[in-house]
């Protein structure tokens, strides 16, 4: 049993996102020079309350004193936990050091953990959150593009562990989300682009539209103009939508994976080395493969592809196997981390395909050695 979750409405400029989870239900706030909203936010939803700060040393370097100023002024008692900044984080050893540390804090089952940082952080903290007396409730202040079009809506939190990513972990759903498009300033340019192919990814899933007004404005969204908080908000909104009608997977949730499949296994071939290729990187090219793919199926226009090809290319994403750095794969190793994603179910593989721009399906009939020969031809 978790402790419900506060109304978050704060008189201000943000745009809202609402995800609307029945009594897990919450809020998504959206805008620049967000920050200092934190602790009025607090103190209304969760008044008298304590928080444990958790982040990364290079967030806590460039955003955690604005994090901090703004709940104790507002009155809340802060710890802050600072971790090494990296995947390596999201393991069994991140876990027990932030766990600890908040239980050194003192905090109480109602107080809440702040996850200040990117996915990594968010992932990890949210988990935290999840069974730290079997449940404390905790806010998302997400850093990244990625984290903030993903990662820290929809409750899927969680570690790695040596057989695979996110296998150990829990849905525990967030009591507020604060999306600050300022922070994203300071993002290296290329972990901006790498957030920006799950922005594509909405549009590519159901929503072609989205797509068009992404191939027109993406300039400004890289800039920080007002296009930055729009494609944010847009994209919070479909994943909230797909989450709301979805929370655990049953089916509809699966699309979110558009790409990523062939991602994974483009990831798992290059040990998870971000010199390589970062996980945004690795869906992009899986986002073009799924449309190759579609398209030999015969289910969708090779000039989908194309154009898929050409904004993905244009924003400086990869759109091709070849383009990662190293050794280049063999067909038998992508299938054997293909056959090890989690989307196996007798022997068929379960690929999100699709017949057209933005419009994608769950296809749970995919005979893998449709794939194999795929991929041969793409590894040729
Ligand atoms: N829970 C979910 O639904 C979900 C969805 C997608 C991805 N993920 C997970 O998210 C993780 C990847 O997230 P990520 O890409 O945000 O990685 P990350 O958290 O490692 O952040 C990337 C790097 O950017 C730095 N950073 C963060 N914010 C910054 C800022 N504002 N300025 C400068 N540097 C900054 C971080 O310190 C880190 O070095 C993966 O572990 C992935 O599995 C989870
Ligand atoms: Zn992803």
């Amino acid at each position: 049993m978790s402790l419900p979750h506060a109304s978050s409405s704060l008189p201000d400029a943000s745009r809202l996102v609402h995800v609307d989870l029945g009594e897990r239900s919450y809020d998504i706030h959206i805008g620049r020079n967000l920050l200092g909203n934190l602790g009025p936010l607090f103190a209304k939803m969760f008044g008298g309350a304590k928080a444990a700060i958790i982040t990364d040393k290079t967030v806590a370097g460039l955003h955690l004193d604005a994090v901090q100023k703004s709940l104790e002024a507002s009155g809340v008692e802060t710890h802050v936990i600072v971790l090494e900044a990296g995947e390596k984080t999201k393991s069994y050893e991140g876990l027990t050091k932030a766990c600890d540390a908040v239980l050194d804090t003192r905090l109480e089952r109602g107080d809440l953990v702040v996850a200040l940082g990117g996915g990594v952080i968010g992932d990890l903290a949210g988990f935290v959150a999840g069974i730290i007396r079997r449940g404390m409730r905790f806010i998302q202040v997400p850093t990244t593009l990625l984290s903030q079009v993903d990662s820290s809506v929809g409750g899927k939190t969680g570690i790695n562990s040596g057989h695979g990513k996110n296998l150990i972990g829990l849905f525990h759903q967030p009591s507020l989300v604060l999306a600050d498009s300022a922070v994203l300033d300071t993002l290296p340019r290329r972990d901006f682009a790498a957030g920006y192919a799950e922005v594509a990814k909405y549009g590519l899933i159901n929503d072609p539209g989205f797509f068009a007004w992404l191939e027109a404005n993406w300039q400004e969204v890289f800039a920080g103009g007002p296009a930055r908080e729009e494609a944010i908000a847009r994209s919070c909104q479909a994943k909230a939508d797909v989450v709301a009608a979805d929370e655990r997977e049953a089916g509809q949730r699966a699309l979110l994976n558009l790409g990523h499949t062939f991602g994974h296994a483009l990831e798992g071939m290059a040990h998870y080395d971000a010199e390589r290729l970062v996980h945004g990187e690795g869906v992009a090219i899986g986002m073009v493969l799924a449309h190759e793919f579609s398209a030999r199926l015969g289910l969708c226009d090779p000039s989908v592809t194309d154009r898929v090809i050409a904004h993905l290319e244009a924003v400086g994403l990869p759109t091709h196997i070849g383009a990662i750095a190293g050794e280049k794969p063999t067909s038998d190793l992508l299938m054997d981390f293909i056959a090890q994603d989690k989307k196996v179910s007798r022997g068929n593989l379960t690929f999100i395909l699709t017949r057209g721009l933005g419009q994608s399906f769950v296809e749970k009939g995919v005979d893998p050695s449709e794939v194999k020969s795929f991929l041969e031809e793409k590894l040729a």
